[in-house]
């Protein structure tokens, strides 16, 4: 009896404990492992890695590589609870995000990012709606090639004072340079007098520091592919460290860009000069164009936030790669010393009759993109391409570090050799629109309808702050200071990791060049 008592619970309790780890496992299998989805027609998902992630670990870059090589060039990566397309082929690139644009042009509306700090604004944070065109043809005023033109002295006067700034901190050449902070303020400046029609007059100006501090945070805030909350809806519900961070930053935004933005607006209601830049046409336009404050600000940060460490990182991961390629300093010192010569340095109309150091700039650009994974797409309709389902709200990943390792497209992708790109005489923009994919010089600016707006001034900026060092120095390794090419900082931009070079005037010309260029405040 005693027995019978004893064993009948006991079964029962087995009984139970199956039936509760069952139903468990039941509940936890799809929070951990793929689900492929399949369309009407029988048309599945993508294949892919079986689990689901929470988050890429450190060089998600080369996870992905590591799962177009597993997977194939069109593969379905679940991060929680979305899914993802990654996309590794430039006829694929092609075919998505140009071809079928009015499908997978949208954003993911991401927690922190989109929702706690731009709040659906500043053109990136934008879904595929009215508001995005809106904001996007107003920026674009100031980013068309035309438009650039427009702002091509001051350009060309930052560039002069980033050399300067070169040469002085280094006391002629004698000393090291560590160029993290003074390229981030060559490139800030432009953005400043693009934007709000102004510039900091000094490498210790406070604002150099505020405008990186909210930049970093943005950053930090702000990984590849966004944060866990993205993934796992109830982390949302949670208060968190990051959610309180992330309302903080859109806050100290509206209070920094705002304040700006009230300083012109009370100049131009004094009737005093201003000039043109984009903080004066939102003012005056304000009514007409329906903005409210927040869209200002926003429209105002992005210019910062896009245009700042993108190309600043370009510049530096330049400088980095320079010592440990002496062959290709000296062709670029050969090509222009024979077609410039030493009386004057290269200008932007230069650029045509200098192709090998165009090269050098187009595959910096391809080795070492800011944005490995461009900023994801999103798409906004059920689609199948090629037998394979995209629902709806997929995201959508160009994987450019793939893209960009193709041996098909560039053999031996892995050296850094400009001569690929000699025969390239295309600006990125017009490389961006060749009907033959597989001529496109690299996928740094992203793809189709969100492609990067601001290519035209990065390029400018790029052009002449890489021909002019050129130009001016020998970039140099410091002993016993090895430079990293494979470490990076920042998680949704990539600049190298601090370093310093020395950089040695390469003629008598540069010494009377970089003496004496007063710094204007305006
Ligand atoms: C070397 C410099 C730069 C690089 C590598 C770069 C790269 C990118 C990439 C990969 C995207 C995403 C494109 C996509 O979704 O397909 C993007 C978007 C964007 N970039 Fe840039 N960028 C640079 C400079 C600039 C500059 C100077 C600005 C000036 C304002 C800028 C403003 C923007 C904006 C507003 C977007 C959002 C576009 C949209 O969502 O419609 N970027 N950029």
């Amino acid at each position: 009896m005693s027995d019978g008592i004893l064993t009948f619970p006991s079964t029962l309790n087995t009984t139970a404990i199956v039936l509760a780890l069952v139903a468990s496992l039941c509940c936890l299998v799809p929070l951990f492992f793929r689900k492929t989805v399949v369309d009407k027609d029988g048309n599945p998902t993508p294949p892919g890695p079986l689990l689901r992630y929470p988050f890429l670990r450190k060089f998600p870059e080369l996870v992905l590589d590591g799962w177009a090589k597993q997977f194939g060039p069109l593969f379905s990566l679940w991060m929680g609870n979305q899914l993802y397309i990654v996309i590794s082929d430039q006829h694929i690139a092609r075919d998505i995000f140009v071809n079928n644009g009015a499908i997978f042009s949208s954003r993911k509306n991401y927690f922190i990012k989109n929702q706690s700090i731009l709040r659906g604004r500043a053109i990136t944070a934008s879904q595929y709606n009215d508001k995005w065109r809106h904001h996007r043809r107003i920026a674009a005023q100031f980013l068309t090639p035309k438009a650039v033109t427009k702002y091509a002295n001051e350009i060309d006067y930052e560039a002069h004072i980033l050399m300067q700034t070169f040469y002085t901190s280094t006391a002629k050449g004698a000393g090291p340079v560590s160029p993290q902070h003074d390229t981030v303020r060559y490139a800030l400046n432009v953005m400043l007098i693009m934007a709000l029609g102004i510039r900091t007059d000094d490498s210790t100006h406070p604002f150099v520091d505020r405008t990186l501090e909210l930049t970093l945070e943005f950053n930090d805030l702000t990984g590849p592919l966004s944060n866990v909350e993205d993934f796992i809806t109830p982390l949302q519900w949670i208060p968190t460290t990051m959610q309180k961070r992330g309302r903080k930053l859109h806050d100290a935004f509206v209070e920094v860009y705002g304040g700006f933005l009230l300083e012109v607006k009370a100049k131009l209601n004094k009737g005093e000069d201003v000039p043109d830049c984009l903080a004066k046409t939102l003012i005056l336009t304000q009514e007409q164009e329906g903005l409210d404050w927040e869209d200002m600000c926003m429209l105002i940060a992005v210019f910062v936030l896009g245009g700042v460490h993108s190309t600043a990182g370009i510049i530096q991961w330049f400088l980095a790669l320079l010592p440990a390629h002496p062959e290709i300093q000296r062709r670029a010192h050969e090509e222009l010393d024979s077609v410039i010569g030493q009386d004057t340095w290269p200008t932007a109309e230069d650029e045509s009759r200098l192709p090998y150091t165009r090269a050098i700039i187009k595959e910096v650009l391809r080795v070492h993109a800011p944005f490995w994974m461009a900023t994801p797409h999103y798409s906004t309709e059920d689609y199948v391409y090629k037998g394979y389902f995209i629902p709806k709200n997929t995201g959508v990943i160009l994987n450019c570090f793939t893209l960009h390792h193709d041996e098909n497209r560039y053999p031996n992708a892995h050296a850094f050799n400009p001569d690929r790109y000699i025969d390239d005489h295309l600006s990125c923009a017009d490389s961006a629109k060749l009907s033959n994919v597989m001529e496109r010089d690299h996928w740094t600016f992203g793809a189709g309808r969100r492609i990067c707006p601001g290519m035209a001034v990065a390029e400018r900026e790029l052009w002449l702050a890489i021909s002019r060092i050129l130009w001016s120095f020998t970039v140099h390794e410091m002993p016993n200071e090895p430079i990293s090419l494979e470490e990076y900082e920042g998680q949704s931009g990539r600049t190298p990791k601090p370093f310093r070079v020395r950089m040695i005037p390469r003629h008598d010309r540069v010494h009377s060049l970089l003496q004496s260029r007063d710094e204007i405040t305006f």
